[in-house]
């Protein structure tokens, strides 16, 4: 069997904290560990991890000088015990200071379509994968009263969303694993916060676009098919364009998780707050869903144009303006 003992460097400083990253080899886990990796103060040392380490080109050019200094690379596939062990055991003294679950992958498109077996592979990465970690770094944190545990949901954890039916419930199961978890952690001084991205230009978007193309959707009848295809995905990719955020405004937010003590939840994109806010108004949760029907069905066309308008009167400013406060 290969080994994969990731040795840290001599240059470690004592003062440095070890940040495990799971899923560095694209979006916002390569954002997370090269912003951490070239802190200025040098205050980490980053473990960035990724299933398959032939996909580690893009993360080691934009680590720079800070590979093999602040930077180290091991294997790790959040599906499998056994890597995940291997990859823990190999770290000096299991020592994890903080561990940020940002692997995960995407699901969308009509549930007739989907077999059963593709569904459970989104729990096994999106929950059980964070689940497997969180066990195997959590023993020696309550032991030595410390640590923090940073969990990349969604808003789609807090808002279920048309056709994401099966992903929107894996980030639900983790928000309820999260929330419960969270109170007895507290008791031993180790910190569980969770980010809730909205949109953002990764390749998990154009994974979803690719997908849809390549799909036939067998079993879904012709009106389910035309509601997905010509009226969700349009406004879907609209929101996308209007809305997204950068991996970096992530990585951002995922720095002050790291820096500070952190409130548990934070939607790192503002237009979210009032789909959120919508919910909790009406506990009923009737609101809700009359509120996302008349927005896809009835408003859509007209979305679209307002959407359009958007786009060209904000003229790409939006994005870095939905982070920064100037
Ligand atoms: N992009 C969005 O709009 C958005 C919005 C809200 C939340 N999120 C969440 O943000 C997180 C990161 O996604 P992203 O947007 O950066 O997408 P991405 O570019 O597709 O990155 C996902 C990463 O997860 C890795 N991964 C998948 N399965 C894995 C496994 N079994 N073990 C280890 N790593 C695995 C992928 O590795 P491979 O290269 O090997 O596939 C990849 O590095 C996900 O949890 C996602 O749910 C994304
Ligand atoms: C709790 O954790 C913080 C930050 O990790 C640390 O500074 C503090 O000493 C810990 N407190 C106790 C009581 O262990
Ligand atoms: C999320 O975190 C960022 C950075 O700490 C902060 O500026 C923002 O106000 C937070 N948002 C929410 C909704 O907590």
């Amino acid at each position: 069997a290969r080994r994969h003992i990731i040795i840290l460097p001599a240059g470690q400083s004592p003062g440095q904290k070890v940040v495990l990253i799971t899923g560095c080899s694209s979006g916002i886990g390569l954002r997370i560990a090269v912003m951490l990796a070239k802190d200025e103060q040098k205050r980490y040392h980053v473990i960035a991890t990724m299933r398959d380490l032939k996909r580690k080109d893009k993360l080691v050019e934009a680590a720079g000088d800070a590979y093999g200094k602040t930077l180290s690379l091991a294997v790790l596939d959040v599906c499998s015990d056994e890597s995940v062990k291997q990859c823990i055991d190999g770290i000096k003294d299991r020592h994890v200071d903080i561990l940020i679950n940002n692997a995960g992958i995407g699901l969308v498109g009509p549930l007739e379509s989907i077999p059963i077996e593709e569904m459970k592979k989104v729990f096994e990465t999106n929950f059980f994968g964070v689940i497997r970690m969180i066990k195997e770094v959590m023993p020696d944190m309550k032991k030595r009263r410390g640590g923090h545990i940073i969990v990349v949901s969604s808003v789609m954890g807090l808002q279920g969303v048309v056709f994401n039916d099966v992903y929107a419930a894996s980030k639900f199961a983790m928000e309820g694993f999260c929330e419960s978890l969270a109170v007895q952690l507290l008791k031993f001084n180790v910190t569980l916060s969770m980010i809730e991205p909205g949109p953002v230009h990764t390749e998990f978007e154009a994974k979803m676009i690719q997908d849809v193309r390549q799909k036939e959707y067998p079993g879904a009848d012709p009106d389910t098919i035309h509601y997905f295809k010509n009226v969700y995905l349009p406004s879907s990719v609209d929101i996308f364009e209007v809305l997204g955020q950068t991996p970096d405004d992530i990585a951002r937010v995922s720095t002050v998780h790291c820096a500070s003590s952190p409130r548990f939840r934070n939607m790192t994109n503002p237009w979210y707050t009032p789909i959120v806010a919508l919910k909790y108004a009406d506990e009923t949760g009737g609101l809700s869903v009359h509120a996302f029907y008349h927005m896809l069905f009835n408003l859509g066309p007209l979305m679209h144009i307002s959407m359009t308008a958007m786009k060209y009167l904000t003229c790409g400013c939006l994005r870095s303006r939905t982070i920064s406060p100037t």
